[in-house]
């Protein structure tokens, strides 16, 4: 069999691995313009890692209590990454904040997931809080990374309605189905050179925009 040509991509995730997942199972479509090589975690029982080797993706624990800095860390996962010819990262429910030297040696080429629709609610408990600011409409986003936590030009956005009576479980469950959808298609969309970066605004080449509005409360 010939190998899948594509954009060789690094996943880094932490925990569970849902979208790494759909993740697996997007670049497993014949026509999808990428393939995951390396799949890194820093804990060492993540079921991620799990779901990769059901794969045959090949993984790597970097355990970042053994560095003594984030810079020697971060340096551990660079060479891992180049060892297996990596040309593109994806962030994938990663829990540690990566260096500036990291960030810029794979800026434009290193994305991000985060369940909301960002600037807004950066960081930890998004669900809660967005659930607290009462806002109606939340979602989920996929973006290049910068320096700055949960900071870059913006690929794709899912709006994603908050319900009466959702708790924070049940909200991210919903915004979670989001973003599965948009994870493959941001890294679709990279792969097939269709999203640049310019002026620190994500272009779009042959984009299909969607000029669907979502209403919540829907209008009587
Ligand atoms: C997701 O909600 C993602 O947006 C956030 O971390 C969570 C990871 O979940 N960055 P999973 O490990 O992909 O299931």
């Amino acid at each position: 069999m010939m190998a899948k040509a594509g954009l060789k991509v690094g996943v880094l995730i932490s925990g569970r691995g849902t979208n790494l997942q759909a993740l697996i199972d997007a670049c497993a479509k014949p026509d999808f313009p990428a393939k995951i090589v390396l799949v890194v975690s820093n804990v060492a029982d993540a079921h991620g890692l799990k779901r990769a080797t059901a794969a045959g993706i090949p993984t790597a624990f970097i355990d970042h209590k053994t560095y003594r800095t984030r810079e020697h860390f971060d340096a551990a996962i660079d060479s891992a990454l180049r060892a297996s010819g990596v040309e593109f990262v994806c962030l994938a429910g990663f829990m540690r904040i990566l260096s500036g030297q990291f960030v810029e040696r794979w800026r434009n080429r290193l994305i991000n997931i985060h369940p909301s629709l960002l600037p807004a609610f950066k960081g930890l408990d998004t669900h809660q809080r967005a659930i607290d600011a009462g806002v109606t409409i939340t979602g989920c986003t996929v973006h290049f990374v910068r320096p700055a936590m949960d900071d870059g030009p913006i690929i794709v956005q899912a709006a994603v309605p908050v319900l009466p009576g959702d708790d924070a479980d049940r909200l991210a469950a919903r915004i979670l189905e989001s973003e599965h959808v948009i994870y493959p298609l941001a890294l679709r969309l990279v792969a097939e050179g269709r999203a640049r970066v310019e002026g620190e605004k994500t272009v779009l080449k042959n984009g299909a925009a969607s000029a669907e509005s979502l209403v919540n409360p829907a209008p009587d």
